[in-house]
């Protein structure tokens, strides 16, 4: 009952949540971030800074420094998307592996998530 009551209050309150506590990560959302660092370290850290700039960046692969606010990726030249990013990380490239087999599409939005939140 109380989860209920809990939940009820959070739907009526969220539509008056301020821009600034919108930002702060709910307790399930930092869960799927975590997570997506996790799958992050685990499968593209050793060739993709995502703390550095590209300029400081020594790795094989572009960094992924605030990948969602730039203009455009760095590789493809076009605006940072989900599904462009999706497929690539699917397919892989000329260097870079295919994850198609390793990461089913729920790791991937996952790590996308964790893309997008940097
Ligand atoms: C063995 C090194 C390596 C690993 C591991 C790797 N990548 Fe890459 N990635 C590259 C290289 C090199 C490029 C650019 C040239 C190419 O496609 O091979 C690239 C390109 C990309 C691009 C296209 C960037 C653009 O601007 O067009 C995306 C997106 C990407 N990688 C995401 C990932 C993600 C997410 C992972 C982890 C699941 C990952 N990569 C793992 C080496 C790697």
């Amino acid at each position: 009952m109380r989860v209920l009551t809990v939940a009820l209050a959070l739907g009526v309150f969220a539509g008056s949540l301020s821009a600034a506590d919108q930002k702060k990560a709910l307790p399930w959302e930092k869960n799927r971030l975590q997570s997506g660092q996790a799958l992050y370290r685990a499968n593209c850290v050793v060739c993709h800074d995502i703390d550095r700039r590209q300029a400081e960046s020594k790795k094989l692969g572009p960094s992924f420094y605030q990948l969602f606010r730039q203009e455009k990726m760095p590789g493809a030249g076009m605006k940072p998307n989900r599904e462009y990013v999706k497929v690539r990380v699917q397919i892989g490239g000329a260097i870079m592996p295919a994850f198609a087999a390793t990461l089913s599409d729920k790791e991937i939005e996952l790590l996308i998530d964790y893309l997008q939140s940097k």
